[in-house]
């Protein structure tokens, strides 16, 4: 990408938000400092609020670090940055107002013309009004001539099977399926993307990777926080929506799917949609749900869900939910994929743990007990690092045998940095890398697996269970609680 002569226009749409000023924008930061955008870029941002450009420029400043350039030279690149960003108010739903954005790009433009990037990072109810709109003013710029412009769209991507197909229909109506990112930012975080690396770069893994030897799957996300100031928008969506039907479904697609025929986003896609389609939808018997309430301890006091601002008080949105799937094809009929996702729990952590059977005739086995099984931990945050659980004989003269682990952490291993998952998405929306977005399909087979146990969880067929902010979770699912625990203290 460096020196590239191709000129590109980012537009953030919902630039005054969090998202674009958390997340969008100190990534692209991030990638300016790498030498990772084209020599000739500019950041349109464009939202609501009356800004100036300098103010727009303040505001972005803010979450902009330093971890790529050393300090001395950072704020000359903050200054080149910025001088990139400009700022445009307008109307989500007005083609008027995109017109003017549509002045503004082609200024900067000056008669010829840039690659176009639009990053929505609105919430999902604008979606519609302003994909329009960015038709009705040719900004959709579908089929123009040989520059590219794509729409990078953020979930909820609907709220079921019948909303998201409505929404993709929608989204057709202006963009081709080519042009469109959906990301899941999780595909981007760096353990995600090295699931593939782990799987189909080495030899040890898939003789083993199925269900003669894998006996459970655990994909475990925990928050410490709550909803944070979003009640409005996570109280019609609740955690299913949130993380599960998406992150969590995405993290066990790549668990399970075969290997890809190559390295192309059409093969992994491909994989991954083959796979999601053979998981049996999801019915009440497979779940547990739960809700946090009040804790005060030691002077400490965190509301209820119920308490927080713009929740209502009689709300019964889970804020909790672990879920068991059947996948039934030739590799994994039988064994169970069991999903869990909290938030308001006691543990910052996502991680995939994958069980391995017992040994059969294990000669170590005696009095009736038997040895811990072979687990393989892949920690995606915090402290990204893989685990092998194997038994071992305690160093001294008698035979005592103990599980322990390999252990890959990347903090000791890589001196590189981490890179954010925006900036790697990102990045791939501007190289035209579709491997690490969500295809319409593959959306279309997430929600099956959810929709119908959705709609009964929406019609108030079941109560979750509470349990209190900061602990391990409900009482029904404490023993799946321990089994996610932490490894490697
Ligand atoms: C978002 C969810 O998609 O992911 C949030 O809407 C959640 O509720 C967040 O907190 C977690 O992302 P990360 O990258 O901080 O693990």
């Amino acid at each position: 990408m460096t020196g590239s002569d191709d000129r590109l226009s980012i537009v953030v749409v919902g630039a005054s938000g969090d998202l674009a000023s958390k997340k969008v924008i100190p990534a692209l930061f991030a990638l300016y400092c790498r030498s990772l955008l084209p020599e000739s870029f500019q950041v349109f941002g464009y939202a609501r609020s009356k800004l100036t450009d300098d103010e727009f420029r303040k505001k972005i400043t803010e979450h902009l670090t330093c971890r790529y350039v050393p300090n001395e030279s950072c704020d000359e690149k903050m200054a080149e940055f910025l001088a990139r960003c400009v700022y445009v108010a307008g109307d989500y739903d007005s083609a008027e107002s995109l017109r003017s954005l549509s002045g503004s790009i082609e200024k900067w433009e000056g008669g010829g013309r840039s690659n176009r990037m639009f990053y929505m990072a609105i919430p999902a109810f604008l979606l519609e009004g302003v994909t329009k709109s960015l038709g009705q003013v040719g900004l959709n710029g579908s089929g123009v001539d040989m520059q590219w412009t794509r729409a990078v769209i953020e979930k909820p991507f609907g709220k079921d099977r019948e909303s998201s197909d409505m929404l993709a229909a929608q989204m057709a109506e202006v963009f081709d399926e080519d042009q469109i990112y959906r990301i899941d930012h999780y595909l981007g975080k760096e353990v995600i993307q090295n699931l593939m690396v782990l799987r189909f770069a080495n030899l040890v893994f898939e003789p083993i990777w199925n269900r003669e030897y894998i006996k459970k799957v655990q994909i475990c996300w925990s928050e410490k926080l709550g909803v944070e100031g979003r009640g409005g928008y996570f109280d019609s969506y609740g955690i299913i929506r949130d993380v599960m039907q998406n992150h969590l479904l995405q993290m066990l697609a790549m668990v399970a799917m075969e290997p890809p025929i190559t390295q192309d986003a059409k093969d992994i896609r491909d994989e991954k949609m083959k796979v999601l389609r053979t998981i049996e939808p999801v019915t009440l018997d497979d779940i547990v749900l739960g809700q946090y309430r009040a804790t005060e301890r030691e002077g400490f006091r965190h509301p209820s869900y119920v308490d927080e601002e713009t929740v209502p008080g009689d709300s019964i949105t889970p804020t909790y939910a672990a879920v068991s799937l059947r996948l039934q094809n030739r590799r994994w009929e039988g064994v169970p994929f069991v999903m869990s996702a909290g938030k308001g729990l006691g543990m910052h952590l996502t991680q995939i743990r994958i069980q391995f059977n017992n040994v059969p005739g294990n000669i170590f086995c005696r009095d009736g007990g038997c040895l811990e099984p072979n687990h393989l931990v892949i920690r995606v945050q915090p402290d990204e690092a893989i685990f092998l659980e194997i038994m071992n004989k305690m160093p001294g003269l008698e035979m005592k045998v103990k599980n322990t682990h390999l252990d890959l952490r990347y903090a000791s291993v890589f001196d590189e940095d981490i890179p954010d998952a925006y900036e790697s998405l990102l990045l791939d929306v501007i190289g035209g890398n579709k491997g690490l977005f969500i295809r319409s399909d593959e959306l279309e087979s997430a929600w099956d697996v959810f929709t119908p146990v959705l709609h009964e969880i929406d019609s108030g067929k079941v109560r979750p269970e509470p349990y209190e902010f900061g602990s391990m979770g409900p009482q029904r699912a404490q023993d799946l609680a321990k089994s996610c625990g932490w490894i490697g203290e």
